[in-house]
């Protein structure tokens, strides 16, 4: 068998936003193999209820270690607010979210102790980063903002449009009002929107990304563990694999246009099965 150093890192998300986890994680660790699950059949999660999200959860988990993971982050902000907990027990690798990392940095960070989150209105509703920013500062102030229009005009690919920029305005009207100085990008997907919301926020305003956060705590995880991959001379086609529950071709057409090569497989699974 192969040695446990070299097996993949499963990551997941509701659909194609977790591939702005995955970029990091290629980024900031080259050398490790990434299994990836797109939930695209049953996307969104930032509007579904915690038992659900936990039961999706839950399958995608069994799938992926079907596929010999030797750790699972859970990329999306959603199931990482609502499912992370009640899964980490459960399983014998280390698992970690998005939530937890991004907060933790806004927590540091932040100087006059104003902290905006901005996600879907599940992981809003959690208030899992209000309380792991208040366990770590407990003087911060934390407003979070919903902001569900945002996941379609990414998909859309209207990054920089006039009717983003105009959406976008209006959700930050009321966090650009309450004087915050670091501004969490709750979601998956808001790492694309990076340029608009620099342009509404200005400059001083510290724009935290959980993704980035992430790779760098997945990549001291895996030293600490003993399980960081020790070799280079991994075959191409092997160290990236997709996989998702429905409309692959999308998928693939998303993960191309936003990774630093072009997807050319993505496999179907029923996700139900596990
Ligand atoms: N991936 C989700 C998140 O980060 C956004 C998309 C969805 O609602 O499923 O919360």
């Amino acid at each position: 068998m192969e040695n446990i150093r070299q097996a993949p890192i499963g990551v997941f998300d509701s659909g194609v936003g977790g591939l702005t986890v995955a970029r990091e994680i290629m980024r900031q660790i080259p050398n490790e193999r990434i299994v990836y699950f797109g939930d695209t059949a049953r996307v969104p999660y930032g509007s579904k209820s915690k038992d659900t999200i936990i039961r999706f959860s839950r399958q995608i988990v069994h799938f992926l270690r079907t596929k010999g993971v030797k750790a699972v982050v859970i990329a999306c902000n959603t199931a990482s607010a609502l499912a992370l907990e009640t899964l980490q027990p459960e399983v014998d690798i280390p698992i970690i979210g998005v939530v937890l990392p991004g907060a933790r940095v806004a927590a540091e960070t932040t100087k006059n102790g104003k902290i905006g989150v901005i996600a879907t209105e599940s992981t809003i509703e959690s208030h899992l980063y209000n309380r792991v920013i208040q366990e770590r500062n407990p003087n911060a102030q934390v407003f979070g903002k919903a902001c569900p229009l945002f996941c379609p005009l990414v998909e859309e690919g209207w990054l920089k449009d006039p009717v983003t920029v105009e959406v976008a305005n209006r959700y930050l009207e009321p966090l650009l009002a309450t004087g915050i100085d670091t501004l969490v990008m709750g979601c998956t997907h808001y790492p694309l929107l990076r340029s608009t919301l620099r342009e509404i926020m200005g400059d001083k305003v510290n724009l935290v990304n959980p993704a980035y956060e992430t790779a760098r705590e997945l990549k001291a995880l895996l030293e600490e563990k003993g399980l960081a991959n020790d070799r280079q001379d991994i075959p191409a086609d092997s160290m990236y694999q997709f996989y998702v529950s429905d409309a692959a071709s999308k998928f693939q057409r998303f993960a191309s246009s936003i990774l630093p090569f072009d997807v050319d497989t993505t496999r179907l699974i029923h996700i139900e099965d596990y």
